[in-house]
């Protein structure tokens, strides 16, 4: 990969670097990754931690500075029981074992997705998790756990909705500035780069407000093989795209500093 501080030919020595602020990964294919090797469904969701483990180290390491992770959907609860158990007790450990590295790593750690159907142990996990690494600076890993956007935008509107009744806010000024102040995400930059693994190339009511200008990319690995090679590649992917915002000339793009 260029780094604008070494010779370089082409076109590609022309087009400016960036690297997204905020990456965002819809982290599918667990089932298929262990259907293909004759493992249980569970397998390829416990690889699938192994995964995120690697993928949040390197997004440290490349200056990333917000991650977000897919994890559960609200549309999740329809699967078999023993696969929702499995997926919560997945949860369960990954916070319980990885708190202690990501707090010494300086990771900050912030929950989106709606907690009120989740038990009081997870629930209790969730915040502690939040609190523990509240100070912390560095890297911003985003959980989205029993998350949806449509129920996200859903909750904003009546958030502000019950603002007008209380005559605290005028409808005239909803903008979009006030529904994204009244998301989970709310003061979290929008997401950049919008990576989902698998093939599959959809949103799955995934940040749906949010990826108003993400690029999106769509890797035909599933998620228990994503390392950090795809990552790099989805990352150079994206400093090559022109973002114009609607503009004529690409704008927005923090650029990448030469070594
Ligand atoms: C992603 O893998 C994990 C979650 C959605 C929780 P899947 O379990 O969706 O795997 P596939 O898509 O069935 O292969
Ligand atoms: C999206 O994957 C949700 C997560 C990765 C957590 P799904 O596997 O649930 O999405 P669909 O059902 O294929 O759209
Ligand atoms: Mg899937």
């Amino acid at each position: 990969m260029g780094d604008g501080g070494v010779l370089e030919f082409g076109a590609a020595a022309l087009a400016p670097r960036s690297a997204p602020r905020h990456v965002a990964l819809i982290m599918d294919g667990n089932g298929r990754w262990a259907a293909a090797r004759g493992l249980p469904r569970f397998e390829g969701h416990r690889r699938g931690v192994e995964a995120l483990r690697k993928t949040v180290r390197a997004a440290i390491e490349l200056g990333v500075d917000y991650l977000t992770v897919y994890s559960f959907s609200v549309e999740n609860w329809s699967r078999p029981p023993e696969e929702v158990q499995s997926l919560l007790a997945l949860l369960h450990r990954f916070i319980r074992n990885d708190i202690g590295e990501l707090r010494s790593n300086n990771v900050r750690v912030r929950v989106i997705g709606d907690r009120i159907d989740l038990s009081d142990d997870i629930a209790a996990l969730l915040r502690e998790a939040e609190e523990t690494t509240a100070a912390n600076t560095g890297l911003t890993l985003i959980v989205a756990f029993n998350y949806g956007a449509r129920q996200e935008i859903a909750a904003a509107a009546r958030a502000l909705a019950e603002e007008v009744a209380a005559g605290r806010l005028r409808p005239g000024d909803i903008d979009a500035d006030a529904i994204s102040a009244r998301l989970d995400t709310a003061g979290i930059p929008d997401p950049d780069l919008i990576i989902r693994t698998s093939g599959e190339q959809r949103l799955s009511n995934f940040m749906l407000w949010q990826a108003a200008y993400a690029e999106l990319l769509f890797v035909p690995v599933h998620w228990p093989d994503f390392d950090r090679a795809d990552f790099e590649a989805a990352i150079d992917d994206y400093a090559h795209r022109d973002r114009r915002f609607g503009g004529l000339a690409p704008v927005g793009r923090r650029a990448k500093t030469a070594s």
